[in-house]
């Protein structure tokens, strides 16, 4: 039988039974949350012109929303966001009277997605917007809102973070860098990265922005950070979001929900979008975050109409999946627990040598078995033995909190999580190399390059705006220059003896590698002090 027939698109699935139940659950319990706060429902076209999209939110990736051709041949997507059309319609259907409003939807969105990553091609968001209302009133009612809809779904153990996008934006303002060198140091913030971004603002000596932005990484947690940030810059800009953050902070600790409150300043997504404060929400049991949503008092403006807007939308499957798993008996160990994926092999050993030196027993490891979960005693950690680039999947999807994995399978592969330590074992580096002597770049044709790293050669020649082949090889990847299959190699050098032994040699470095701790990015929030305790114990033997 056709499998087109038979199966659905990649990221889709069927709903049956009790996962329907559950949905609706969730759903009716935000919906009425939602409603009870004033917010009244609108509906939107699943199917919009691409141009709505693409002029509105130019960090909404071309690439994953899925295309359909209308009958004169125009480009029209599956709605790939829920806040846009809302923008749309309030610049386009409200005349000044109505305002400020407050709208709320429940419809999916669509994204077109890579097969094999697990990823959702399809998931239903509710979420609410308020337009034309800017300032502490405005933000302290969308959150309430937020806050009471995420309560309503029965859910004990979720928290919201706040950030702002003018701490970023005005340090890196401060800095005076180029837009290339400001979108490098911003994507380090985001992932947390913390030596590399050391690195990247090494140039930048003492001066004050420089050392604000280096700590941004690790500005998250409790409000304590709020102090932080206050000592390390006298930006006014900076101080005034910080104090705005403090008096939000007060007003919904007044409604109840301080607990509930996390601070992370490296909130530093979609810079073009927000305009002031942003937030995310977490669930236990959710590997990524369920809320999103913040002030984008831009955004009406693209479609004719400057209003200032702010609002969020909650992955209401996401919710109900993770009710789901709550009930769950294993839960609650889980939520006791840090699990770290350790890449099997030479950075498995160094790690575990790392563990064992501060303290953790982990003899069970050492006794030689094919189990692959181990539970260290009295340590609240488990250790998962897997393949390199799992490590990455495990650790992106949360069921493993954090992992230790090499920066050649980060390149390769990508994903989202916080990049958060470099260990510094486990050195090599990726370079270009080829037969002595052979000039790779002469003559016309375009060269051809052999690799187990398709997607960092990509990156290495498209950097140098040249073309080139590239042959994916999986092993002994020596062999393809020799055999004259390719001109060139892009590969792992440690010591340099295979190359040597088979008359190759290096033309240029593309990237130095060494072991880094990954960590999921709702544990790195929800078990904050267990993981920071982790990484502090692996970095105390570093040291020794
Ligand atoms: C890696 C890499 C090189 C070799 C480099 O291969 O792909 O072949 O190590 O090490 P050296 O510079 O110390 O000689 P690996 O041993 O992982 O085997 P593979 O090529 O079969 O994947």
């Amino acid at each position: 039988m056709n499998r087109f027939r038979i199966s659905t698109p990649e990221g889709t699935r069927d709903l049956l039974f009790s996962s329907c139940r559950a949905l609706r659950q969730t759903e009716r319990a935000v919906r009425e949350a939602l409603e009870g706060c004033g917010y009244s429902e609108v509906i939107t076209p699943a199917v919009e012109y691409f141009d709505v999209f693409a002029q509105a939110n130019p960090e909404l990736d071309q690439e994953n929303m899925l295309k359909i051709i209308d009958r004169s041949g125009r480009i029209c997507v599956a709605r790939p966001d829920n806040t846009t059309p809302i923008a749309r319609i309030a610049a386009t259907r409200l005349d000044d009277a109505a305002l400020p409003v407050r709208l709320y939807y429940s419809q999916k969105v669509f994204r077109s997605v890579a097969g094999g990553h697990g990823h959702k091609g399809e998931f239903l968001q509710v979420g609410a917007e308020l337009i034309g209302a800017d300032g502490l009133e405005a933000d302290q009612d969308i959150l309430s809102a937020a806050f009471s809809a995420l309560t309503s779904t029965g859910a004990d153990n979720f928290r919201i973070e706040l950030g702002h996008a003018e701490i970023y934006k005005a340090l890196i303002e401060e800095l005076g860098v180029d837009a290339q060198t400001a979108e490098s140091i911003r994507r380090l913030i985001e992932n947390k990265s913390f030596a590399a971004l050391g690195d990247a603002l090494a140039p930048y000596g003492e001066r004050p922005a420089a050392k604000a932005l280096g700590a941004m990484p690790q500005l998250f947690g409790g409000m304590e950070v709020l102090d932080q940030v206050e000592a390390l810059t006298g930006n006014v800009r900076v101080l005034g979001a910080v104090s705005y953050l403090r008096r939000l902070y007060k007003a919904l600790d007044e409604a109840g929900y301080g607990s509930r409150i996390m601070i992370d300043l490296g909130l530093v997504h979609e810079m073009d979008y927000y305009t002031g404060v942003m937030f995310r929400g977490y669930i236990g049991g959710a590997g990524a975050a369920i809320l999103s949503g913040g002030r984008y008092n831009a955004l009406c403006a693209k479609f004719g109409k400057d209003l200032p807007a702010g609002g969020f939308g909650i992955d209401v499957e996401s919710v109900a999946e993770s009710l789901q798993g709550a009930a769950r008996p294993e839960a609650a160990t889980r939520r006791g627990t840090v699990r770290i994926a350790l890449t099997k092999g030479r950075l498995e050993k160094k790690t575990l040598s790392l563990l064992k030196a501060a303290g953790y027993d982990i003899s069970e490891l050492e006794a030689g078995s094919r189990k692959l979960i181990f539970a260290l005693p009295d340590a609240g950690v488990e250790i998962v033995l897997a393949k390199a680039a799992d490590v990455i999947t495990y650790v992106e999807h949360g069921v493993c909190d954090m992992g230790v994995v090499g920066k050649d399978t980060i390149m390769e592969k990508g994903g989202s999580f916080y990049e958060m330590v470099d260990l510094g074992f486990g050195k090599c580096r990726f370079a270009l190399a080829t037969k002595k002597g052979k000039d790779v770049y002469g003559g016309y044709k375009t060269p051809v390059i052999a690799t187990k790293y398709p997607a960092v050669t990509k990156a290495f020649f498209n950097k140098k705006n040249m073309d080139v082949e590239t042959i994916k090889i999986e092993g002994s990847v020596e062999l393809a220059p020799l055999l004259e299959l390719a001109d060139a190699i892009v590969d792992i050098v440690e010591t340099g003896t295979t190359l040597k032994e088979n008359g190759l040699e290096v033309i240029e470095d593309v990237a130095p590698i060494s072991a880094r701790v990954i960590v999921n990015l709702a544990s790195a929030k929800m078990k904050k002090a267990a993981i920071q305790k982790v990484i502090s114990d692996l970095e105390s033997g570093l040291e020794g």
